[in-house]
């Protein structure tokens, strides 16, 4: 059973870790997640299981927007395959629509077979193709789906 919170300043050490470990030369820097932790428009969730993290999720909101951006979502290494990023999935989705948002849109590497079948099965479509997004010149999907 995953127990959800807001991310705090001090798990910053222990979210960063996650990030580089799963996201590589991607990953953002400890600053930016000092940043989307502290930011009012964003939403950062971290996901646990008897204490400790398993992963986490930022959403992004924008004033006056029903848009709704999911910026990031980890799950942590050896915990995958088990259900937990469906689980932090409807967990986003739950908070984006308390948040009166009709829509949810993501990035994702044209190259993670893992996380477009995540959201293919939650039912993302392909709304376009960003060429050469990712800093080694890898595509991005910009997936979204209408919540209501
Ligand atoms: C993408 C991610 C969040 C998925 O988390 P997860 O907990 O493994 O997700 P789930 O267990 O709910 O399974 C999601 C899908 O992954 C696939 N999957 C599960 N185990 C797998 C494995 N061992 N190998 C390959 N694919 C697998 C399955 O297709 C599953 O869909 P299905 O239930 O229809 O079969 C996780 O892999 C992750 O954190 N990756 C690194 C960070 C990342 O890429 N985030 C997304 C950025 S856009």
């Amino acid at each position: 059973m995953l127990s959800f919170r807001k991310a705090r300043t001090t798990d910053l050490e222990a979210i960063y870790a996650i990030e580089q470990d799963r996201f590589g030369m991607d990953a953002f820097h400890k600053r930016q997640l000092y940043r989307l932790i502290k930011n009012e428009g964003a939403q950062f969730i971290l996901a646990s299981a008897s204490d400790v993290i398993v992963g986490y999720f930022i959403l992004l909101f924008r004033r006056n927007s029903r848009q709704a951006r999911l910026y990031s979502l980890a799950v942590v290494a050896g915990s995958e395959g088990k259900g937990l990023g469906q689980q932090l999935m409807v967990e986003a989705e739950k908070l984006a629509l308390e948040k009166k948002c009709t829509l949810l849109k993501l990035e994702v590497r044209k190259d993670n077979t893992r996380a477009i079948q995540l959201y293919e099965r939650n039912g993302y479509n392909v709304h376009a193709t960003i060429p050469e997004y990712y800093k080694d010149g890898q595509d991005a999907m910009i997936m979204r789906k209408v919540l209501a």
